[in-house]
């Protein structure tokens, strides 16, 4: 899931809906991972549902967490993660192994001009140095995740 600001909206649903099924019936509920990439400007400012996310991050139902600062110069851990993106080549291997070997499902929500576009740049690139095959190749496995509906995206301008 990659929603930096309001872009994390419909993840919450998720989570709430898998936190919910969870408390119900504790007992028949197997769930897959789910990994969540946010960004914001600050942490202290505008971490939309911080407390939320970190609960649920705290609580299994969220087996992965990263977060983008954009503009706190002083949360660096290794090479300074901006935007999304940039922590999504932090994590190419991992990434492109969930996509291209375990089935994974890409969800991508927030702006289209920006964020959503160079996020799908991320994810050619990222594949294109995992599989060794072209920029057009990748570009066709990415049109077919789209129609296999394992790529998804709620984007807007
Ligand atoms: N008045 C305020 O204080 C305030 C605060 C937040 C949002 N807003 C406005 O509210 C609207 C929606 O905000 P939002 O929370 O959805 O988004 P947002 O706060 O504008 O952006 C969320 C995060 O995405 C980053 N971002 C910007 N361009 C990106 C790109 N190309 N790729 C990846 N990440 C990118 C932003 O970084 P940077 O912005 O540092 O580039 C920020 O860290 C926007 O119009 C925004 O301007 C106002």
């Amino acid at each position: 899931m990659i929603g930096p600001g309001t872009g994390v909206a419909p993840f919450m649903g998720f989570m709430e809906h898998r936190h919910f099924m969870k408390e119900k019936r504790p007992a028949e509920q197997t769930f897959g991972k789910m990994w969540l990439f946010y960004g914001c400007r600050h942490k202290e400012r505008d971490f939309l549902y911080r407390d939320r996310i970190n609960s649920f991050f705290q609580e299994g139902i969220l087996s992965k967490l990263t977060i983008a600062f954009s503009r706190d110069e002083d949360d660096v851990s290794g090479p300074k993660c901006r935007y999304v993106q940039d922590l999504m080549r932090t994590h190419k291997k991992e990434l492109a192994d969930l996509v291209m070997n375990q089935e994974a499902v890409i969800y991508v929500c927030g702006d289209a001009n920006g964020m959503a576009k160079q996020v799908m740049e991320a994810w050619t690139e990222i594949l294109c140095e995992y599989t060794g095959k072209s920029i057009f190749e990748v570009s066709v496995l990415l049109a077919t995740l789209r129609e296999e509906e394992r790529y998804l995206q709620d984007i807007w301008t």
